[in-house]
């Protein structure tokens, strides 16, 4: 027998100890502090011995213990970033997925989990109002923007086989950072990404989008793209979807909505993304705001020839020999991806298993939450909402400080005692006003009781730190 084999006995056993394992996790979540109590040095020696050469069999796992223990836990109370919560039947669905080890190249290769994920992939779309478009998971709306960004390239200023030429992209100032990198790693330089200002609701203004297009026509240059956030990472804005998508028509123009954040709202919200099927490229992150566990991002679009115009270009090794178009279908001829992880299974059985009724129950919830805590916050005079609350992100901030670097601090020193508290996970943001605190609500363990605990440890924050001074 192979060094490496497990017999049939030795993988239930070590099944029923994970399984037992994360069953604990789980029923101990609501208790867990929102972060562990560890310093940077802790970890690392927790975990710093040497490799063995003999195995440990069973005694490998007991480790376990500690990587939990050791870990930022996804508790009802975890506000922080943008940061799905874990939903434990597409946990279960990963175990199958590393069992199977389908690598979803193709077809050919992969046969059900092809299917299962271009099926679901086409079903979102339709469910947030994309009807018609196709695309593929990826690790997420970092991955997904960049596709975007390389399709809309190929479409505009055709790169792949001459190399890139300057073309500017437009996108508002609030723009998740994955677009510059995008801009950067497409060859287009991010001096030629215009940052467009945003009105008081941090959206793009879009006049001053168009003026922008005009002047660099007018200098000669090559307008390429908008990238529009259906979310920003730090307030949630959506960008008036519609009219930059009419704008883009008129100034032919590529449209990518950058939705990894927000447009998963739409499952819940439609009215709210009101022209987001006029993207020709759009990201969503199913780790984000349909709970998955990492990683689930996705990227759609309306047009395949313009993902195999960027993508595709098989070597003989890969080319396909058969002639029916669904046996034929590869997803490296859309992706950048070669190699590439049954994820639509945890997907797809997460789904099926709870219905799109009950994901759509969990972004109200989460709405709701945002406006809950929007609300303690404008009632109590020790502390300012500082932007309006479109989807699930609430910016705040603890009101004193003699001047703006003071407050700025303040808040920074707050935030920072909130986490060591260990109650709640906020994490924070900068916007106009300064240093914001930050809550996101996309975790589908919060209750309304967790959210309440939220201006109080805020509040035991800042009275900690005056009493320190
Ligand atoms: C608006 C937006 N775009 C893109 C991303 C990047 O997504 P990922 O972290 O999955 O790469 C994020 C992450 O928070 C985001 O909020």
């Amino acid at each position: 027998m192979n060094a490496l084999q497990l017999t049939d006995g030795e993988f239930r056993a070590l099944a029923a100890r994970v399984t037992d394992l994360a069953a604990d996790y789980l029923r101990g979540l609501a208790d867990t502090r929102a972060y562990p109590q560890v310093s940077g040095e802790d970890v690392a020696h927790a975990f710093d011995t040497p490799l063995p050469e003999a195995g440990l069999r069973a005694g490998a796992f007991d480790a376990l213990r500690d990587v939990l223990a050791l870990s930022r836990a996804p508790t009802p109370r975890f506000w922080g970033y943008v940061l799905g919560s874990g939903e434990p039947v597409a946990a279960l669905a990963d175990l199958l997925t590393s069992v199977l080890n389908q690598n979803v190249t193709a077809w050919r290769s992969a046969p059900a989990a092809v299917a299962i994920e271009r099926q679901v992939v086409r079903a979102l779309a339709t469910a947030v109002g994309c009807d018609g478009f196709t695309g593929s998971l990826c690790g997420g709306g970092s991955m997904a923007n960049l596709m975007g960004l390389a399709m809309a390239r190929e479409a505009k200023l055709p790169a792949n086989e001459a190399g890139a030429r300057v073309g500017v992209v437009y996108a508002s100032s609030e723009v998740h950072m994955s677009i510059p990198k995008a801009v950067a790693l497409r060859g287009l330089g991010r001096e030629n990404l215009r940052l467009v200002p945003v009105d008081r609701q941090y959206r793009v203004n879009v006049e001053l989008l168009r003026a922008a297009v005009a002047a660099d026509r007018a200098a000669g240059l090559e307008p390429l793209a908008v990238v529009a956030s259906a979310g920003t990472v730090n307030t949630g804005a959506i960008d008036p979807l519609a009219d930059i998508a009419a704008m883009c028509r008129e100034q032919r123009l590529w449209l990518h909505v950058d939705g990894a954040y927000g447009a998963l709202a739409a499952l819940t919200v439609p009215e709210q993304f009101a022209g987001l099927d006029a993207a020709d490229s759009l990201s969503l992150d199913a780790h984000k705001w349909l709970y998955q566990p990492l990683d689930c991002g996705m990227l759609l679009f309306r047009d395949r020839a313009a993902a195999r115009a960027a993508f595709s270009f098989t070597g003989d090794y890969a080319r396909s020999i058969a002639c029916d178009p669904l046996e034929a279908f590869a997803f490296f001829d859309e992706s950048l991806e070669l190699s590439r992880r049954f994820r639509a299974l945890k997907l797809w059985l997460s789904l099926r298993y709870h219905g799109l009724g009950a994901f759509r129950a969990s972004i109200r919830a989460d709405l709701q939450h945002a406006q809950q805590l929007a609300h303690l916050v404008s009632g109590n005079a020790a502390l300012e909402l500082l932007a309006p609350v479109a989807l699930s992100a609430v910016c705040f901030r603890y009101r004193q400080g003699a001047s703006a670097a003071e407050t700025d601090q303040l808040n920074a020193a707050i935030l920072r005692r909130v986490v060591e508290r260990g109650r709640v996970y906020l994490s924070n943001a900068t916007l106009r006003e300064g240093f914001a605190l930050r809550a996101c609500f996309v975790n589908h363990r919060t209750t309304p009781a967790e959210v309440a605990e939220i201006v109080p440890e805020v509040l035991a924050a800042a009275r900690e730190l005056r009493g320190a001074i």
